[in-house]
């Protein structure tokens, strides 16, 4: 990560973007501010050629899949959360599409400030036209600040019950990292408390040996090559049945793993081989963690409540 916006961010909002150019019915996202934050080069290339977006379309199916995948189980959850974190926030824009289901539910969004900063200022730009959800910012780089310090800076209530969105962010980390970030997270949120996260697989699970050849190929070696040639190497990868027992560990209880190929089928989407390299995990926070360990709602500041 270097000290510029995340461009793995814009090719990921860029995606969503794309998604919405397609008929309501059509679209698996359905995300009206994406288009907002591309930068003039992003929109340009929204205005690609029929042949050139389709493929775009394809390419883009499991990223689509997986926010999607995160909407629903944010939705779900959110009447029995007090609070929701939004940790490598990128230009997610669910703050503004779920400001109504969140109602008054604070939003704290954690980012690098060089992408923290862009957003704020296409935010600032459509001040008065966009919903106001309490949505709160922690620009931070994480390699060298602490998450709790970070939210809690911003108002995040340690041990209060919290949906945490960690999407597109743990494969850029070294297997520590992830570790230690799972179980921060499961520190900070209280009972009660969700994940929504994607990993990226190295073994892609029931796919036909000509789609995992060509899935390797394509997708496992290239574009994480691609993406440490802009300064966002992959780091980090785990197969599905690695997922469960890794969360365990963490202080987290797998509720669903889905591969790519189930969101797939979940959409209609074809079974090709650029979809076998991710899976996405629905995790809640684990009851009785370690009887060592302080309970983390003894860790609360006195006098802050967690809301409802
Ligand atoms: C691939 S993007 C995903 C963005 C968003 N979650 C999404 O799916 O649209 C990864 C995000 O992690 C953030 N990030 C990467 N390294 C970071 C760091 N050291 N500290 C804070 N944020 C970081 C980037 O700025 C970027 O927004």
């Amino acid at each position: 990560m270097q000290d510029r916006p995340s461009t793995t961010a814009e090719v990921v909002c860029w995606f969503r973007a794309l998604d919405q150019q397609l008929p309501p019915e059509q679209r698996v996202v359905d995300d009206a501010y994406a288009a907002r934050f591309l930068t003039k080069h992003g929109r340009a290339a929204l205005r690609l050629g029929p042949v050139a977006r389709h493929a775009g379309r394809r390419l883009a199916d499991y990223i689509r899949a997986r926010h999607r995948f995160i909407d629903d189980v944010l939705v779900a959850a959110l009447p029995d959360v007090d609070q929701v974190a939004l940790v490598g926030a990128g230009y997610d824009a669910r703050a503004w599409r779920f400001a109504e289901h969140l109602g008054g539910t604070p939003w704290f969004e954690v980012d690098h400030p060089a992408t923290a900063a862009r957003k704020a200022k296409v935010v600032a730009r459509h001040d008065g036209a966009w919903p106001r959800p309490d949505r709160r910012v922690a620009a931070v780089d994480l390699r060298t600040h602490d998450l709790g310090q970070a939210l809690t800076s911003v108002g995040f209530v340690r041990g209060a019950r919290t949906f945490f969105i960690w999407e597109g962010v743990s494969m850029y980390l070294s297997e520590a990292d992830v570790s230690r970030a799972l179980s921060g997270f499961a520190e900070l949120g209280g009972p009660g408390s969700r994940l929504a996260l994607d990993f990226w697989t190295t073994s892609p699970p029931g796919a036909s040996a000509s789609a995992a050849q060509r899935g390797r190929a394509a997708v496992e070696r290239f574009a994480p090559r691609l993406l440490g040639v802009i300064g966002e190497p992959f780091l980090f990868a785990t197969p599905p049945s690695g997922a469960g027992p890794l969360l365990a560990r963490s202080g987290w209880a797998a509720v669903e793993i889905a591969t790519a190929r189930d969101l797939a089928s979940r959409h209609d989407l074809p079974d090709h081989a650029a979809l076998h390299a991710g899976f996405v995990v629905h995790a809640a926070r684990a009851v009785a963690r370690d009887p060592e360990r302080r309970p983390v709602d003894s860790a609360r500041p006195a006098g802050q409540e967690a809301r409802r």
